[in-house]
């Protein structure tokens, strides 16, 4: 039995050794591929793979197809736009992810993104606080709720909105709910999006939402950068001087965002959300239990493809 552990963006040593252990103390083989450069080492590496254990990594339908004894693949984090679903259940293969796992390296992103920011990026002009400041959250998931949990504790009001929770399981989450968004957007000085790329979401905040918040807002963004329309952004920047856009996923329009509008926009030059060896031990060991539970015991727990 191989699993195969293929990142682009490798996790941190200690989590690799992690997955080891469990790989090889269940008894299979551990297969490693880093940093590859190109989608067809991917292709190539995965023909002999029984399981498969990705980050951000695109498993397209070329990517299944290739493999000849493929069981499972596991998305080591939250967002799984990157597996073509379809094709893993053409091929039977069962598809999971490990939600909540790099949660909380995610939330303390967005909230450090956000101090950044009403620090002008840490150059010596005078900035703001955010104690005071109301926080609206998109998505009350796992990231959220930790971003609303942190931002309360530095005294920041805490508004959220999720379309699958009702008003009541957002207060017993800790947060007001909005009644719409474009109520979330009118009155909070930072929103910080959690929402997954899906048909329905990609491109759907844009100038219509973006121009709604109050004077000197941020947007802040740790989710995907398809979510965002970005002439629509573009241009809400470039009409309201006020305005802000932080970002882990820099949007394809970074360079003209920057020559444009300076301090007021930034984004990571990678992906670093989850990007700490706390958040690779917790998704990495995760995906490789799940592996051995779902081949050794047949759990489907997280399974995505039902
Ligand atoms: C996730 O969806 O779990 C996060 O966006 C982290 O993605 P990464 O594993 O590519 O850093």
């Amino acid at each position: 039995m191989k699993v195969l552990v293929a990142t682009q963006k490798p996790f941190a040593a200690v989590a690799v050794a992690g997955i080891r252990e469990i790989v090889e103390g269940a008894g299979y083989e551990l297969a490693l591929l880093e940093k590859y450069a190109d989608q067809a080492e991917l292709v190539s590496a995965v023909a002999d793979a029984d399981a498969l254990i990705v980050r951000s990594d695109k498993v397209t339908a070329e990517v299944i197809q290739a493999s000849r004894q493929l069981k499972i693949v596991v998305r080591a984090g939250a967002g799984y736009d990157n597996l073509d679903l379809e094709a893993c259940t053409k091929a039977g293969v069962v598809a999971m992810n490990t939600p909540g796992q790099n949660a909380n390296a995610v939330a303390e992103l967005a909230i450090a993104m956000m101090i950044f920011m009403a620090r002008n990026q840490f150059t010596p002009a005078s900035g703001s606080e955010i104690q005071g400041r109301t926080i609206g959250i998109q998505a009350y998931g796992n990231v959220g709720r930790l971003v609303g949990a942190k931002a309360k504790a530095l005294g920041m009001k805490v508004k959220a909105i999720d379309p699958f929770l009702s008003a009541e399981q957002i207060v017993a989450g800790g947060a007001e709910p909005a009644s719409s968004l474009e109520e979330l957007y009118s009155t909070c000085d930072y929103v910080s999006v959690h929402i997954p790329a899906t048909p329905q979401t990609i491109g759907s905040i844009g100038y219509d939402l973006i121009t709604r918040m109050p004077k000197g807002a941020t947007l802040v963004n740790t989710a995907r950068k398809e979510v965002i329309d970005e002439a629509g952004l573009k241009k809400a920047l470039a009409e309201r001087a006020d305005l802000k856009y932080v970002t882990d996923i820099a949007p394809d329009n970074i360079d003209e965002l920057r020559s444009e509008f300076g301090t007021r926009v930034f984004a990571t030059p990678k992906k670093m959300g989850a990007q700490t060896s706390e958040a690779n031990i917790n998704a990495g060991l995760a995906a490789a239990r799940q592996i051995v539970d779902f081949i050794q015991n047949g759990v489907t727990k997280f399974q995505l493809n039902k």
